[in-house]
């Protein structure tokens, strides 16, 4: 039996064994009294009775063992020209000395705090300052616009937001801090306390009162210790788009998270303590919280924080610029990431500007990885490039070519096999499983392994409805895709109404509820069309009011205008067509999997319930007029 079968084969059959070992890579305060909880499923429990810090075995633990002078953190950041190291001791300083003054604001354990930042060291100060006091950190991306952030001030309550004065988008300066005060006003639920970092570039106005100064108080502050928590307390919140305009708040508890992620390191992504591990995401996503922060912490390796891009900051050698100067060993990032250099940089000649002799293993996630992008990193990189699947919910890999384990061979457009503790199966719509190589639905047989999500934020009942109740002893993925005779699992997109711009999650319901909010606007369907670039961009399908005259392209650009002064620039809601009606079946539902394919000019066939086929010949041509449904049917 191969190494990968045994180890899989036995985080199936005995899972409570199988984790407990892996419990052991992290520090406790009390072990627990049960590996898994099953008494209240499907809302199981991992690690029940157990305490520990997260932020403790981030960091304290590595000084306490010596690795105190190791460098914990790179921030690199090519738009502000700045690069700065952060060893173990110093990280353990800042965090305490911010924790302290977190707690002077009267934070405590179980209060909520959101954090609102660009790619800078205050962020992940900030997180590991909440984790340090067992207060619960919900970061939200700075690309969403204040609506966005207003609804998860509402949802989170939290006692203090965290934020700075700007961000820096390429050569763009934007201003957080006018987007926070529009936000707080937005909300319902008034934060007592801001506490905002002032960056060299731009000074954030203060609200005298409710803004507090990052460096008046960590001047004062008393260095704060680790507060411990139970294993199955939450961590964090992070919100992520849903089908509907409301997020759901995914949460994470302390010791199934601490487990999973110091487990993943080794098995998954072959790292060991002291190697630099890189992953080119943003703190704002769910591979920023786990593979920018927790896990390389966890691990004891030197993590990378790079504000920048693929290409633009300055050229498409950035990311050879960073592993070569770093000595990085993995760098974990987005296939849109690696378009966007295939694109400028087709024949890879600023690869062979680097040293790239420390680089071992590219890995690729946040979207499936296409076999034309995986075969161009690999030829020209000439390293295992590894594409895995995962999703905000499961907070680490769902499939994976577990490289710590035994390396198997790799199948383009393949995320390989399911990682140990996920026991992955492809059903049909009434919940059988299906034979190899059929498509389906992908289910994950319960109970899902440590780290992943236990709940959503105070909606229990949301969580069970959306992952639990549509097949029966199964989460439910939202993915779609097959498995092959080998085992390989093929993940084909999304079967709800979520699409992945440039690795980001969207909901293209969100922008449907936005955009029916126009006052001339009578019916709207939003879809996700492909795009070479960012993978899917969204394109509205709209019907005038009837009787609705003036210019159509003001009435656009509004659209354009409102999703994304409602979302945020992240939507790249651009493309919008006017069309006198949507094509539906009888019953009336909006036929977007026809359009979808119409946009890319896939084959379609109209479902024999449509209730007028001469609409689908309408859409043809008003996506071709922007650009789309290239090839005539
Ligand atoms: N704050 C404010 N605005 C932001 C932002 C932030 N943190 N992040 C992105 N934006 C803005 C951008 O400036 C852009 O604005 P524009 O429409 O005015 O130009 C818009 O949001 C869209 O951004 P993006 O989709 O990132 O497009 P881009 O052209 O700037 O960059 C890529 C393209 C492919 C280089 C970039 O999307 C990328 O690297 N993606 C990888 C994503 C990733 O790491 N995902 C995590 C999963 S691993
Ligand atoms: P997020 O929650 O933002 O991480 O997005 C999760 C979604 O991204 C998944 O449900 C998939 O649709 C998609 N996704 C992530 N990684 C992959 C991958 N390796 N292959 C295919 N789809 C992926």
């Amino acid at each position: 039996m191969s190494k990968y079968n045994e180890v899989f084969n036995r985080s199936i059959s005995d899972p409570e064994g199988f984790w407990a070992e892996a419990a052991e890579g992290i520090t406790w305060y009390r072990r627990w009294d049960k590996v898994l909880d099953s008494s209240n499923a499907p809302m199981y429990r991992w690690f029940a009775g157990g305490e520990l810090n997260t932020c403790y075995n981030a960091l304290d633990r590595h000084v306490e063992a010596g690795r105190g002078d190791q460098t914990a953190l790179i921030y690199d950041s090519p738009v502000t020209k700045k690069i700065k190291k952060f060893t173990y001791k110093e990280l353990q300083k800042e965090v305490a000395l911010f924790a302290g003054a977190l707690r002077g604001l009267g934070v405590s354990k179980g209060d909520t705090c959101i954090i609102y930042m660009p790619m800078i060291p205050q962020a992940v100060v900030a997180m590991l300052a909440c984790a340090r006091l067992g207060a619960v950190h919900s970061v939200v991306f700075g690309g969403f616009a204040p609506h966005e952030l207003a609804i998860r001030i509402d949802d989170a309550n939290p006692k203090v937001i965290i934020s700075a004065s700007s961000a820096i988008e390429v050569t763009r300066l934007i201003e957080y801090k006018p987007l926070l005060d529009k936000a707080i006003e937005l909300a319902n639920h008034k934060p007592q306390k801001c506490v905002i970092f002032q960056r060299d570039e731009v000074r954030a106005t203060m609200m005298e009162g409710r803004d507090h100064d990052w460096a008046e108080l960590i001047a004062k502050a008393i260095p704060a210790e680790c507060v411990p928590v139970k294993a199955t307390d939450p961590l964090y919140i992070l919100y992520t788009s849903g089908t509907t305009g409301i997020p759901k708040g995914v949460v994470r508890d302390n010791g199934g998270h601490a487990v999973a992620l110091h487990w993943s390191m080794k098995n998954i992504y072959d790292t060991q303590a002291g190697d630099v591990f890189w992953a080119a995401s943003d703190v704002g996503w769910v591979v920023g919280h786990s593979y920018i922060v927790y896990a390389p912490l966890f691990a004891g390796c030197t993590t990378v924080l790079y504000e920048g891009k693929s290409v633009g900051t300055p050229d498409p050698g950035a990311f050879w610029r960073v592993i070569s100067q770093h000595g990085v060993k993995t760098l974990f990032t987005a296939p849109t990431a690696f378009r966007a250099i295939k694109k400028e940089d087709p024949n890879g000649d600023y690869i062979k500007k680097y040293d790239l002799s420390d680089f071992k293993y590219l890995f690729l996630a946040g979207e499936r990885t296409d076999p034309d992008t995986y075969h161009w990193a690999n030829n020209l990189l000439g390293k295992p490039v590894i594409d895995h699947w995962w999703q905000t919910e499961t907070g680490w890999p769902i499939t994976a070519n577990c490289l710590g384990i035994e390396m198997m061979p790799v199948k383009a457009g393949s995320s390989t096999k399911p990682v140990p503790g996920y026991d992955v199966k492809v059903l049909d719509s009434d919940g059988n499983k299906v034979e190899a190589g059929k498509e389906g639905v992908i289910a994950i047989k319960l109970p899902l392994p440590p780290g992943t999500l236990p709940t959503l934020w105070n909606a229990d009942e949301r969580f069970i409805k959306s992952y639990m109740d549509v097949f029966k002893g199964y989460y439910f993925t939202s993915d779609g895709g097959y498995i092959d005779e080998d085992g390989y699992v093929f993940i084909m997109g999304r079967v709800d109404d979520v699409i992945n711009v440039a690795g980001h999650r969207l909901s293209t319901g969100e922008m449907e509820e936005i955009v029916a909010t126009h006052p001339k606007i009578a019916e709207c369907a939003v879809i996700g069309a492909a795009d070479s670039l960012k993978g899917q961009l969204p394109v509205g399908l709209v019907v005038l009011k009837s009787g609705v005259d003036g210019d159509i392209n003001q009435i656009k650009a509004e659209l354009v205008k409102m999703v994304r002064g409602q979302i945020g620039p992240i939507a790249c809601f651009k493309s919008v067509a006017v069309v006198n009606r949507l094509p539906k079946t009888r019953s009336g539902k909006i036929l977007r999997g026809t359009m979808r394919k119409i946009a890319d000019s896939e084959e379609y066939r109209a479902p024999s319930t449509i209730d007028d086929p001469a609409a689908l010949t309408e859409i043809e041509t008003a996506l071709r007029e922007i650009g789309y449904a290239k090839k005539q049917s």
